[in-house]
């Protein structure tokens, strides 16, 4: 699956990204290089310890968020993306830290070029949100 025309309709972002075993694995990158670039330092030190329930987390809600089931709900209960991050100071540097980590982990993925293009724009738009919602809440 190459056609970036698809992505984003039914399930499609889903099966292309190799489905629940191949969104893990980008999760499992995504943290790995967190963990290990000092670029990413800040947002990483922000995380729990236990670094595994967050790579659950974020599998989970990213197989819903691509057409794929919706695992985090099942497990977890309902969620909103900027409210879940409200209690943190996420500026523009840390909005770019986790769209760059996540960059990263996508080019370490067997992934055709157009759905890494189209999951980066795509997933600016939370981002975004994150970055302005948490910046709404400070003076
Ligand atoms: C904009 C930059 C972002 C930063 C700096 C960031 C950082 C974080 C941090 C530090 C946590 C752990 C919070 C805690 O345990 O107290 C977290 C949780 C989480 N993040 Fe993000 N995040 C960002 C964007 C996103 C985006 C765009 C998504 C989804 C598309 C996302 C999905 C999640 C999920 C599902 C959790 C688990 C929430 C929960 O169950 O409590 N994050 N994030």
């Amino acid at each position: 699956m190459s056609d970036a025309a698809n992505y984003g309709e039914g399930d499609a972002t889903f099966q292309a990204a190799g489905g629940e075993a191949g969104i893990r694995a980008l999760v499992e990158d995504f943290y790995d290089i967190m963990a290990s670039n000092p670029a990413y330092r800040t947002i990483f030190s922000w995380h729990p310890e236990d670094i595994s329930i967050s790579v659950d987390k974020l599998a989970r809600f990213l197989c819903g968020w691509m057409g794929g089931p919706r695992r985090y709900t099942e497990k977890y209960g309902r969620i909103s993306i900027p409210g879940a991050h409200q209690h943190l100071n996420v500026t523009v540097a840390e909005r770019d830290q986790w769209l760059g980590c996540m960059r990263d982990a996508l080019d370490r993925q067997p992934y055709p070029e157009s759905l890494k293009t189209y999951l980066i724009d795509a997933l600016s738009v939370p981002a975004q949100a994150v970055h302005r919602v948490s910046q709404a809440q400070r003076p």
